[in-house]
């Protein structure tokens, strides 16, 4: 029998500097839930990579004096560094300037823009923030700056293509509502139904060639370069083959996920929609927004000094403890705060204390107390996450709610530390050797049974425990801090 299949993706970063805490976030999301649908046993395509035809890139690498490309490269090392120094178990990672894997499809997907009667040309003049990458409006400005960058936006008088985004307001409006297309929470749902209700204005989408020649050449003029954002938006169907090889594409579209910050809801809930709606493919099943980490109650920022490097966590506490902080301690649907202070108390607590205390307290008892079990009998992770009684840890995952599925785990951490306090088989063990091994046996169970369910949070534990069940030894996980 075919498997299912499961596209998920991560929005595609600018390489203009390093990743930071929020990056790691959405990428750590996804992997979660990419390795959860593949010990389920579906066929996962999990999507990241790089939006790289951006001027706030072009500009930072004529900073230190390199060309775009040269620069890119620099910056990509240090991005795929950090997902495998976090496990990230991406299958593609995509690169728009790519001109074999991405160009060929964004240049179909404009031709079919153009074929839908959807793109025209006009002269537009207006304020362009090269931090969003999008015109915006003298009413967004504090004090004559973007309060997002902080920088004055341009001021630009261009002769550029639009996209008749206005032409899609209600049939976008009607596939949200009738929720063809989810968008996670409800309150950005509803919030782009706000939106909505204005209506929508047709966008720019093209750039004259001479503001950005690096980025894809407008089908049939020389004179103008794609917008970074039709652009962008196209490589989550580039990546899989629209374009170039169609059965692949066919294989793994519509999406089941699209990963994204709530900063750039718009361009996946309004622009993105309507693009496929024009060109008549089926749009994304869901689009699950998370919201901002921050610092202090801060947007990170180096002048407040509270940028928090996701290196220098990792390199203190290890991998798991940063996929844990991000799954557990962060809801994905609302801003989330990390100081080294809490992440180092939630470190003790549920890692230190919590897993490593009880991993280690059961495995001594088993060696000493020369308990025996057969370790080949013990259930398959996929087994365990699939059974009945974890059917409340299953629906948190398809919720997305993966702060609720690592707290259910940890709940079990509880449950059997408390098992232990009640049954005190140290004490039992001197009166009745016999009995003591019947219960630590037990505990060895349910250690394995927590460690299946872990597996897709902190894979890494989660294999650690399970070797140490399967060879009988004690492992050293989350040493105190
Ligand atoms: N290149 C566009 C996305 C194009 S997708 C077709 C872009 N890139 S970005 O590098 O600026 O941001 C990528 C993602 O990181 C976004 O989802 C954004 O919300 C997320 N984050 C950036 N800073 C963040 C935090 N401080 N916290 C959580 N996520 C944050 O936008």
């Amino acid at each position: 029998m075919e498997r299912k299949t499961f596209y998920i993706t991560t929005p595609i970063f600018y390489p203009n500097g390093e990743l930071h805490m929020g990056h790691a976030y959405t990428v750590t999301l996804c992997d979660i839930v990419a390795r959860y649908q593949r010990l389920l046993g579906k066929e996962v395509h999990f999507l990241t990579g790089s939006d790289e035809h951006t001027v706030k890139v072009v500009r930072a690498g004529e900073k230190v004096g390199k060309g775009p490309k040269e620069y890119i490269d620099g910056i990509l090392e240090n991005f795929r560094s950090l997902y495998s120094s976090i496990d990230i178990s991406y299958d593609q990672f995509i690169r728009t300037s790519d001109k074999e894997t991405h160009w060929p499809g964004a240049i179909a997907l404009w031709n079919k823009l153009v074929e839908a009667g959807d793109i025209y040309k006009k002269k537009y003049a207006g304020l362009y923030c090269v931090g969003h990458e999008a015109f915006i409006t003298e009413k967004d400005l504090v004090n004559g700056v973007c309060p997002d960058h902080g920088v004055a936006p341009e001021n630009i008088e261009e002769e550029n293509y639009f996209f008749r985004l206005s032409k899609y307001t209600d049939a976008v409006r009607t596939k949200i509502e009738s929720g063809e297309l989810t968008i996670l929470p409800e309150t950005r749902k509803n919030e782009i139904l706000s939106l909505l209700k204005d209506g929508l204005q047709d966008v720019s989408f093209s750039r004259p060639v001479s503001k950005n020649s690096w980025a894809i050449p407008v089908p049939n003029d020389p004179e103008q370069v794609m917008y970074v954002w039709c652009d962008a938006l196209a490589n989550y169907i580039t990546a899989i083959g629209y374009g170039r090889d169609e059965k692949g594409f066919n294989h793994f579209w519509p999406a089941d996920y699209h990963v994204i910050g709530k900063d750039i809801l718009r361009f996946h809930a309004a622009f993105w929609p309507a693009m496929l709606m024009s060109a008549g493919l089926p749009l994304p099943k869901k689009i699950m927004v998370h919201g901002m980490i921050t610092s202090q109650g801060k947007k990170m920022s180096k002048t407040l000094g509270n940028v928090i490097n996701p290196l220098d966590l990792l390199h203190k506490y290890g991998k798991d403890a940063l996929r844990f902080f991000l799954a557990k301690e962060v809801s994905p649907f609302e801003d989330g705060d990390v100081t080294v202070e809490t992440f180092e108390a939630a470190y003790n607590s549920a890692l230190t204390n919590g897993l490593g205390n009880l991993t280690s307290r059961i495995m001594q008892m088993a060696i000493s107390y020369e308990v025996t079990y057969d370790a080949k009998a013990l259930g398959s992770v996929q087994d365990t996450i699939l059974s009945e009684k974890h059917a409340a840890y299953r629906a948190s995952f398809d919720s997305f709610r993966l702060n609720e599925a690592s707290g259910y785990v940890w709940k079990l951490i509880a449950e059997l530390d408390a098992e232990i306090q009640t049954k005190e088989p140290f004490k039992l063990f001197k009166i009745n050797p016999d009995e003591a091994r019947v219960v630590v046996k037990g505990l060895v169970e349910k250690l394995w049974e927590i460690s299946c369910l872990l597996a897709p949070i902190l894979p890494d534990s989660s294999a650690k425990v399970q070797l140490a069940i399967v060879n009988k030894v004690k492992p050293t996980l989350f040493p105190r801090k």
